[in-house]
C-alpha cells in the first residue's frame, strides 16, 4: 500500500493541536542485531516522570547498556516482561532503531512512536504505521537549528561515533598515536586524515589530537576551517573557488571538478598518513566515494581506514559495511554501530534528547503536537496516520508563495485527502484589519498631537520598523551574533536613557528614561550570562 494523503501545512494548521493527553510511555527492548542502546535510562526516566509520564519498560531493555532492571525499579518504573504489553498499552513508545514490521504491527491504534525512522528509506514502514493511524516523530529529522540542539539526536550520536572511530582506528593500528623519544629510539607521531569536519569529524579530530597524533582535516565547507583549527587540526585547502555550504548547516553536492581536485589531494595524503577517517556525507544522498582502491593500495602497510559513512554506501571504494577486514595490508573498518559500542553514554544522551523533545511538546499535562513548533514540525512524519513528511522548508517568508503554489498542486494530486474548510479568506481579512486600525490610530495621533511630539514619534515608529525588519529576517543560525548586536543597541538605549534622567523624579521623561535603562540593562546582563554559559560549554 502507498500513502495517498500528502498533507500540506495550510490545510492541517486548523487541526494542528492534538487534544489527546498521553500518560504512559513504553520502552521496548531493542531487537536489531547487536543494538545495545536503550531509549531511556534510570536518569532520564526520572525526567520523564517529572514531565508527568508513567514509564513502563520491557524487562532487560537496558541490560546491554549496563542499566539493569533493578535500577529502573528503584526509580519507580514498571518492569513489563513482554514487548507486546508495552507496545499495546503505551500511549507513546520511545525507541532507538526504526521498528521492525512485527513491532510496528503491535503499536496501539492511534498511538505515538518516537525513534529514529529514516523516512526517506523506510516508505513501507511509514505505510504500515499510517494504517495504524499512528503519530510518528523521527529523531533523525529534527532540524539542525540552534533551538533544537538539545533534541538533536543525530549530533549527539555522531559526536560519540566520531570519538569511537578514533578508538577503533587505534585498536587496529599497531603503533602509538603520540610521538616519543625513548632510550630505545625515536617514535614518530601517527598522522591522521579526517575527511568531513561535521559533528563526527570534529569529535574525531579532538580524540585523535588528544591521543597525540598529527591531525589533518578536509571539508567542502570552508566555514569549518576555524573549528578544525580550534580542535587542534590542520585544515587542508584546495585552490578551488567553490564552497560546499548548503542549507541548515549541512553540505551541498559539489561539482565533478571539485570532487576530482579533492580526490587528487587525498591520493597525495594517502601515501603520507597512517589513518584515514571518512565522515563525508550530504543528507539524503549516497555518500560520495572519495578514497579509491588505488589510494588504499598506496597506503603504508599497517595503515587503517575507518569509513563512518559505510551505512550510506561508504566514502571508501573497498569498504564492506559492518565488517573489519584487511585489504592489501590496510585495515578497513566499516562498522555502522559506533554509538551502540558506547551504549551506556549513548543511551543517556539519546534519552535526554527524547526528554527535551517531550518537554518541548508540553510534557504529559500540556502535551500537544504543535505544527507551529518548527522542531516538532520538522520531526513529525505521520500525524494520526496522515503523512506529514517532508516538512515545509524552514524559511517561511521568501518561500511562502512558492510553497503554497506547490502545495496547491499537491492537493490536486491527493484526491483522497478529506475536504477541509478553507480558512484563508477569514485569515486574510483578519490580516488586513490590523494595518487598517494602526493607520487610523496614526492619523488620529497626527491630528491631535503637538508638533514637538510628532517629530519624536516619527523617529520612534521608524526605529521600531527598522529594528523589527532587521531582527525578523535574521536566520536562526545567526541568532548568537545577533545577540551581540542587540547588546550594542541596548548599550545605546542605556546612554539615551541616562541623558533623559533629571532631578525631577516625577517627570514622565525621567520615568521613561529609567524604564529604558532598566530594560537595556536586563538585556545586556542577560546577553553576558548566555555568552558565559556558551563559553563554559567549550571549556574542559
Ligand atoms: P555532518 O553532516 O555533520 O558532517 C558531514 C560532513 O561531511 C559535513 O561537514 C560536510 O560538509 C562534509 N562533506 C560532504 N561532502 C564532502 C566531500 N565531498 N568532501 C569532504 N567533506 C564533505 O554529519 P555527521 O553527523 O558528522 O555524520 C558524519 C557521518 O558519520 C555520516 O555518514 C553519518 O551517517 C555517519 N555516522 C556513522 C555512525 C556509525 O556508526 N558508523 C554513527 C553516526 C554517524
Amino acid at each position: 500500500m502507498t500513502i495517498a494523503v500528502v498533507k500540506e501545512l495550510e490545510t492541517v494548521e486548523p487541526r494542528s493541536v492534538s487534544t489527546q493527553k498521553p500518560s504512559k510511555i513504553g520502552i521496548p527492548k531493542e531487537i536489531y542485531p547487536d543494538e545495545r542502546r536503550v531509549a531511556a535510562t534510570p536518569e532520564t526516566v526520572k525526567t520523564l516522570q517529572k514531565l508527568g509520564f508513567e514509564v513502563l519498560i520491557e524487562s532487560g531493555a537496558g541490560a546491554a547498556a549496563s542499566y539493569l532492571d533493578d535500577a529502573y525499579k528503584a526509580v519507580g518504573c514498571q518492569i513489563i516482561p513482554d514487548a507486546t504489553a508495552i507496545w499495546s498499552s503505551a500511549d507513546i513508545v520511545l525507541k532507538v532503531r526504526p521498528p521492525e514490521t512485527h513491532e510496528a504491527s503491535m503499536l496501539r491504534e492511534g498511538g505515538t512512536l518516537i525513534s529514529f525512522i529514516y523516512p526517506a528509506q523506510n516508505a513501507d514502514l511509514l505505510s504500515q504505521l499510517a494504517e495504524r493511524q499512528a503519530t510518528v516523530l523521527a529523531m533523525d529529522a529534527v532540524p539542525r537549528i540552534t533551538r533544537a540542539q538539545k533534541m538533536d539526536a543525530l549530533s549527539s550520536m555522531a559526536n560519540l561515533a566520531g570519538y569511537r572511530a578514533v578508538i577503533e582506528a587505534a585498536n587496529n593500528f599497531g603503533r602509538f598515536f603520540t610521538g616519543q623519544i625513548t632510550a630505545a629510539g625515536k617514535v614518530p607521531p601517527a598522522k591522521v586524515l579526517i575527511i568531513g569536519a561535521g559533528v563526527a569529524g570534529l569529535a574525531a579530530i579532538g580524540a585523535a589530537k588528544g591521543l597525540g597524533a598529527i591531525v589533518r582535516a578536509f571539508d567542502t565547507r570552508l566555514v569549518v576551517k576555524e573549528q578544525v583549527e580550534s580542535m587542534g587540526g590542520e585544515f587542508l585547502e584546495l585552490s578551488f573557488a567553490e564552497d560546499g555550504s548548503g542549507e541548515g548547516g549541512y553540505a551541498k553536492v559539489m561539482s565533478d571538478e571539485f570532487i576530482k581536485a579533492e580526490m587528487a589531494l587525498f591520493a597525495e595524503q594517502a601515501k603520507e598518513v597512517d589513518i584515514i577517517i571518512t565522515t563525508a556525507l550530504i543528507p539524503g544522498k549516497r555518500a560520495p566515494v572519495l578514497i579509491t582502491e588505488e589510494m588504499v593500495a598506496s597506503m603504508r602497510p599497517g595503515s587503517v581506514v575507518v569509513d563512518m559513512a559505510a551505512e550510506q554506501g561508504g566514502n571508501c571504494e573497498v569498504t564492506k559495511p559492518n565488517e573489519v577486514y584487511r585489504y592489501k595490508d590496510v585495515t578497513i573498518v566499516g562498522l555502522t554501530d559506533l554509538p551502540s559500542r558506547m551504549a551506556n553514554q549513548a543511551s543517556q544522551l539519546y534519552g535526554t534528547n527524547l526528554c527535551h523533545l517531550l518537554s518541548d511538546m508540553g510534557g504529559a499535562n500540556d502535551y500537544k503536537v504543535n505544527f507551529g513548533d518548527e522542531v516538532v514540525r520538522g520531526a513529525l512524519v505521520l500525524h494520526n496516520g496522515d503523512l506529514t513528511w517532508p516538512p515545509p522548508k524552514l524559511e517561511p517568508k521568501a518561500t511562502e508563495q512558492k510553497t503554497s503554489e506547490e502545495q496547491k498542486s499537491k492537493k490536486v494530486e491527493a484526491k483522497s485527502a478529506p475536504p477541509v474548510p478553507s480558512a484563508s479568506s477569514s485569515k486574510s481579512s483578519t490580516n488586513l484589519l490590523w494595518p487598517i486600525l494602526a493607520a487610523l490610530a496614526l492619523v488620529g495621533v497626527g491630528i491631535g498631537a503637538p508638533e514637538s511630539f510628532l517629530s519624536h514619534f516619527t523617529v520612534f515608529i521608524l526605529a521600531c520598523f527598522v529594528g523589527w525588519q532587521v531582527i525578523w529576517n535574521v536566520k536562526p543560525a545567526l541568532h548568537t551574533p545577533l545577540m551581540s548586536v542587540t547588546n550594542a543597541i541596548s548599550g545605546i538605549i542605556i546612554i539615551g536613557g541616562m541623558l533623559q534622567i533629571s532631578s525631577d523624579l516625577s517627570s514622565p521623561t525621567t520615568i521613561l528614561g529609567a524604564i529604558a535603562i532598566l530594560l537595556g540593562t536586563i538585556n545586556v546582563s542577560g546577553g553576558f550570562l548566555v555568552t558565559q554559559r556558551m563559553l563554559k560549554m567549550f571549556q574542559k
